[in-house]
């Protein structure tokens, strides 16, 4: 079906109209943060994805330039920049799904929770206007320290009345991806055939990789490795798009516990969100201890495993 649109690239001041030709359903998908180390590859991959029919990307600078970039690729996703404060609201508007690595990376000898005066603000900034201008969306929060902004985000969302413990994520799927990536190496097993559960949260010992140990040491190994310029943006990056690509009944994802604490649980994920909370099956003594330990501390939200339907029509 040809259908002609209008492109619109804010910043540069551009605007023009052509046609394309798609059968992609309508899911709008925004990246605030979009012009940082996670967001432009997020923003590629994105483009890259044939369920998603419009992308907005937003940030504080530097959107105009991305944005044009990747509205060259030739899939159906219709992209726009978007920049500041002023043009959030536009960038939001509609939105299906929204992605935040907006906020600072640590450097060499810090902790995410040093991140969190700084990011703690911009999430929230953030989640009040998602509260105003797509209150169904599902919020995917990447910024750190992950642990603290999902609960940041559920604050802000509850005081708007729009919170719905179903569509808030903290996207922690990048655990999954070191831990098949880790446990393959070590046992020489192909990586397509691992599947490792990581249950937990995203902060040292509370990432629980059922099967490794590894992967709990895996952002601070990125971090040393770039010597200050940044943390793990492509690997992260990727991590994003398996969940908007692929399509599976098994998903990482958190929920809120009866003592109000966010723990990463394994879910079955719909276009609306968690559709089924799944058992975490049989658990090693050490992994139940690991298990009651990352539960109890106050810490996270999601592990994504497969964004099954998301972007599903
Ligand atoms: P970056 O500095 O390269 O990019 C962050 C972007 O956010 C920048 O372009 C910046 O301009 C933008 N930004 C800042 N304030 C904003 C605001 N108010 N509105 C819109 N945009 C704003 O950092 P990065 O490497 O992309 O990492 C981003 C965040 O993701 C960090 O907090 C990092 O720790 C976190 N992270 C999380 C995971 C995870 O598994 N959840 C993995 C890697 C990194
Ligand atoms: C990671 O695990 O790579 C991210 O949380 C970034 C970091 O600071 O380690």
């Amino acid at each position: 079906m040809l259908r002609s649109v209008e492109f619109a690239l804010r910043g540069a001041g551009a605007s023009r109209s052509f046609a394309f030709s798609s059968a992609a359903p309508e899911r709008k998908v925004a990246i605030l943060g979009a012009a940082g180390g996670i967001g432009q590859p997020l923003a590629l991959l994105m483009k890259l994805n044939p369920l998603v029919s419009r992308l907005s990307l937003h940030d504080i600078a530097g959107t105009s330039g991305v944005a044009a970039d990747v509205s060259h690729i030739n899939t159906p996703a219709q992209v726009a920049g978007f920049v500041g404060e002023d043009q959030l609201g536009e960038a939001l508007k509609d939105a299906d799904v929204v992605i935040i690595p907006a906020g600072v990376p640590r450097k060499p000898g810090m902790t995410r929770d040093d991140l969190f005066n700084i990011n703690a603000g911009i999430v929230n900034s953030l989640c009040t206007a998602i509260a105003k201008h797509c209150p169904h969306a599902l919020v995917n929060m990447i910024s750190n320290p992950v642990n603290s902004t999902v609960p940041i985000a559920a604050e802000v969302f509850k005081k708007a009345g729009t919170y719905d413990e179903k569509k808030l994520f903290g996207v922690t799927t990048l655990d999954l991806v070191r831990a098949k990536t880790f446990y393959a190496g070590k046992t020489g097993l192909p990586v397509s055939d691992v599947n490792v559960p990581v249950v937990g949260g995203h902060a040292g010992i509370t990432i629980l990789p059922l099967f490794s140990q590894r992967t709990q040491d895996g952002g601070t190994e990125v971090v040393e490795a770039k010597a200050g310029k940044g943390s793990a943006t492509l690997s992260m990056a990727h991590s994003k798009f398996c969940n908007m690509q692929l399509m599976s009944e098994c998903t990482f994802m958190c929920s809120l516990t009866i003592f109000i604490v966010f723990i990463i649980k394994i879910v079955k994920l719909g276009r609306n969100g968690v559709e089924e909370v799944l058992e975490l099956g049989s658990l090693s003594e050490y992994e139940k201890q690991g298990n009651l330990r990352g539960s109890t501390q106050f810490c996270i939200c999601v592990q994504i495993h497969r964004l099954y339907g998301v972007c599903q029509s």
